[in-house]
């Protein structure tokens, strides 16, 4: 834990200078986001008005919604992605904000209600939108009869019979903390059985697969935004099924929640995802009986597990909607092996110029697998150890920057770890706090009382202190190895969304 405290303190060099020049470009290209992002909404607004009074085939109708479907098309020529958000009262696009003056207030005011009634958060375009889909798509939400308060489900129900390729619609997140929890989790336990699909499946469709994975991973984020602390508590939950599909899933939120601090955009991070994601597709093709060996590897099996960066970037090659995969994913598929000092495997590669989402993925794919008891391996690593450990090898295995930054994101004791309070009382990491000053006083969720009896005990905040003395409550001593105490982490984070 002190290495780790000791680090963090160092002066971090990566937020300043470099990024200062950036800022301009961003800041222009955001304006000319916004301009396009209105003068759709604009245009939908009139559609809508249009579509209540005409017919479908209305010449004035088709123009203005072929207008509007060329506009969404040119945003894919630059953006990965297209689509409005409704989140606490503000109206994003591609998660930026969109503010309204007061002449076209009433465009808010429009779309806000129209995502409301239905409870809808999310409405998104694919590339590949033709005039038809959105048409209907403007006739289903104009009609009459879809007009008062609906829930999200039954609108939804409507919304599928459409059989739309290229719109999709998200529910609105409830504002209750515990909602968004099951929400977090049901994203977390869909994208492990999507994974399965996609590892099970004999027929090398891609589409299913990036569409879907696409919208996971914009779930993902919107989780990361609002609940980060939930879903990395989640990433505990080993072995829920096959190893490789919860490791998957384990190391694309942590690789999004990395990519996030390091200044990454949205629709960077949508693609690092996806590369997280599929990191180790490469596994369907190794044996079973060497994946899961419990003992040493002989030198032909270990030859034969190196290739599965080889393997896995083969099967990407696959996908039969090649140009709509981020080049990344091959990338990280190769490259997620590589290490700092230019070793590492496959061997027969260069080792120059490791693209950056696959230094992230090493990262995140190294914690997660040393942190997960395997039949091969013979100490499983508290997630303290870990980041101790892997603080050891800075600039041999891990790029130094993005490494310290992956400590910071964690805290000195990881969401789930176990830790031992001065008052005898045991308790799991809850939250980090986010002020770095307060890094060694997350919130903890208590398990045991002070005699070491279990309790169902409150979550409390580290930072508490007693009025009249001025000092801490509680403080943490030390990080206990779950195994040792008998303590099964993935329940604790289980019930709560039971
Ligand atoms: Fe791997
Ligand atoms: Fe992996």
């Amino acid at each position: 834990m002190f290495i780790v405290k000791n680090l963090l303190t160092e002066n971090n060099t990566l937020n300043q200078k470099d990024n200062n020049n950036l800022q301009e470009g961003k800041i222009q290209k955001n304006i000319a986001i916004i301009q396009n992002a209105i003068d759709i909404l604009n245009r939908f607004f009139m559609a809508f008005r249009t579509a209540r009074i005409y017919e479908p085939n209305n010449l004035l109708l088709l123009r203005q919604i072929r207008a509007i479907t060329l506009r969404i098309q040119n945003f894919f020529d630059t953006e990965e992605e297209a689509y409005f958000m409704l989140r606490q009262s503000s109206l994003y696009f591609n998660a930026i904000k969109l503010k309204f003056g007061y002449s076209n207030y009433y465009l808010f005011k429009f779309i806000s209600q129209e995502f409301k009634k239905r409870d809808i958060s999310i409405l998104q375009f694919h590339s590949g939108l033709s005039v038809d889909e959105l048409e209907k798509l403007i006739f289903l939400l104009s009609k009459k009869e879809n007009q008062s308060n609906i829930q999200f489900d039954e609108f939804n129900a409507k919304f599928k019979k459409n059989g739309f390729l290229h719109i999709s619609i998200e529910k609105s997140p409830d504002e209750l903390s515990g909602s968004n929890e099951k929400n977090a989790s049901k994203i977390f336990f869909l994208s492990i059985t999507h994974l399965k699909d996609i590892f099970s499946s004999k027929e090398e469709n891609g589409r299913p697969f990036l569409l879907t994975t696409r919208r996971l991973m914009q779930s993902f984020l919107n989780n990361i935004m609002e609940n980060e602390s939930f879903l990395h508590g989640l990433t505990n939950i080993k072995n829920f099924d096959e190893y490789t599909l919860n490791h998957s899933v384990n190391v694309c939120i942590l690789s999004l929640s990395l990519g996030k601090r390091l200044g990454l955009e949205r629709n960077e991070l949508v693609n690092l995802g996806i590369s997280a994601f599929a990191h180790d597709f490469g596994k369907v093709d190794i044996p079973l009986d060497i994946l899961v060996k419990p003992s040493t590897l002989d030198e032909i099996e270990r030859k034969i597990i190196e290739k599965h960066p080889q393997y896995g970037a083969e099967r990407l090659m696959q996908i039969q909607e090649l140009d709509s995969l981020p080049p990344e994913a091959f990338h990280v598929a190769m490259e997620h092996h590589f290490r700092e000092d230019k070793n590492g495997y496959p061997r027969y590669v260069k080792k120059e110029n490791t693209h950056l989402f696959s230094k992230i993925v090493k990262i995140t794919d190294y914690f997660d697998a040393i942190t997960t008891r395997r039949p091969y391996r013979k100490k499983v690593f508290t997630r303290t150890e870990a980041l101790n450990l892997m603080l050891e090898k800075i600039g041999i295995e891990f790029d130094p920057i993005i490494l310290k930054v992956f400590v910071q994101m964690m805290g000195a004791c990881p969401i789930g770890s176990i830790v031992l309070l001065d008052t005898g009382e045991i308790g799991i990491v809850h939250e980090i706090n986010a002020e770095s000053v307060f890094m060694l006083r997350p919130k903890v969720k208590l398990i045991t009382d002070s005699a070491r009896e279990k309790i169902d005990g409150p979550i409390i905040d580290l930072t508490e202190k007693y009025a009249q003395t001025n000092k801490y409550k509680r403080t943490m001593v030390k990080s206990l190895d779950s195994e040792k105490y008998n303590i099964r982490v993935p329940d604790y984070f289980m019930a709560q969304v039971q």
